[in-house]
């Protein structure tokens, strides 16, 4: 059967086995196939937890107490191995290091699917795809550990990648990169999307360089949802955005505003932001 939603999560609570306080609570998000969806919040406000429950590593490698319901392509994540669910679902580290284990980036790519029993042909077909989509079939010979964190977390991406996913999960996958790798790496991560289809679940504080990519926002709070729309929106609610690393032309507006200078919809992206200031200096 279709599933509207290709991701499914319902009053979803979560405590880690010996804590006393809910890291989730009562987390309600769908997510349609062939969406950008950014979560961004606080540290420690759950979105690594999230992230663990669309790949079942929560509950099923983190033990704890589980409420609710989270289906991920129709599969009820209780009731998946991590094994069954990494094949619909790929998932992205902060540090590529803990992702790359083999002495060359080919290796590392073709043990995704070396591991599915596939044939050769198509161990080779999808490895090639990878590396060709992420750019990076110069560096199929070299080993991971010496390769630039941008092009360690593009071997990463492909190696995720090569077990074709419906959706690729990413949690601040720019944390160890300076501004021009993070921006090439979101660049790689919204092609995988606007390309080939590939819903992206996209953890991120550089809101900055995320927000032109994605029409979906997310913010977390205390384990619980409390923003998500587009950021036009999401953006325009200051009062819940405290602690949120906001794109540096939203915040300028937002000062603005004090000052009494109102603009119809808070700028975004710098682009909007130039336009705003043309269309105020006009008048
Ligand atoms: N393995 C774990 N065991 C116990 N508590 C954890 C574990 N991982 C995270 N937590 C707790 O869960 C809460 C949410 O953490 P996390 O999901 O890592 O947040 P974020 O990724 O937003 O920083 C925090 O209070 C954190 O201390
Ligand atoms: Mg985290």
């Amino acid at each position: 059967m279709e599933h509207l939603s290709i991701i499914e999560i319902k009053d979803l609570s979560f405590s880690y086995t010996g804590s006393a306080r809910k890291s989730l609570n009562r987390v309600n998000i769908n997510v349609r196939k062939g969406e950008f969806v950014v979560v961004t919040g606080p540290s420690g406000c759950g979105k690594t937890t999230l992230c663990r429950c669309l790949n079942g590593l929560v509950p099923n490698f983190y033990a704890g107490d589980l409420e609710g319901e989270a289906l991920v392509c129709g599969l009820d994540i209780r009731k998946q191995s991590t094994g069954a669910l990494s094949q619909h679902v790929g998932f992205v580290f902060q540090n590529p290091e803990n992702q790359l284990f083999s002495l060359t980036v080919e290796r590392d790519v073709a043990f995704g699917p070396e591991n599915l029993g596939l044939s050769r042909k198509e161990i080779r077909r999808r490895v090639e795809w990878a590396l060709k989509v992420t750019g990076i079939e110069a560096l199929r010979d070299r080993a991971p550990y010496e390769l630039s964190g941008g092009q360690q977390q593009r071997a990463a991406i492909a190696s995720v990648l090569a077990m074709q996913p419906e959706i690729i999960v990413l949690d601040e996958p720019t944390s160890f990169l300076d501004p021009k790798s993070s921006k090439e790496i979101l660049q790689v991560i919204s092609n995988l999307n606007k390309e080939l289809g590939i819903t992206v679940f996209l953890v991120e504080h550089r809101l900055d360089l995320a927000t032109r990519h994605s029409n979906r926002i997310i913010i977390l709070d205390k384990g619980a949802v409390a923003l998500d729309g587009p950021p036009e929106d999401v953006y325009n609610e200051e009062a819940h955005l405290i602690g949120i690393g906001l794109p540096k032309v939203t915040l300028l507006f937002h000062l603005l505003r004090h000052d009494g200078i109102e603009t119809e919809k808070i700028p975004v992206t710098v682009e909007q932001g130039a336009e705003e200031l043309r269309r105020i200096l006009r008048k």
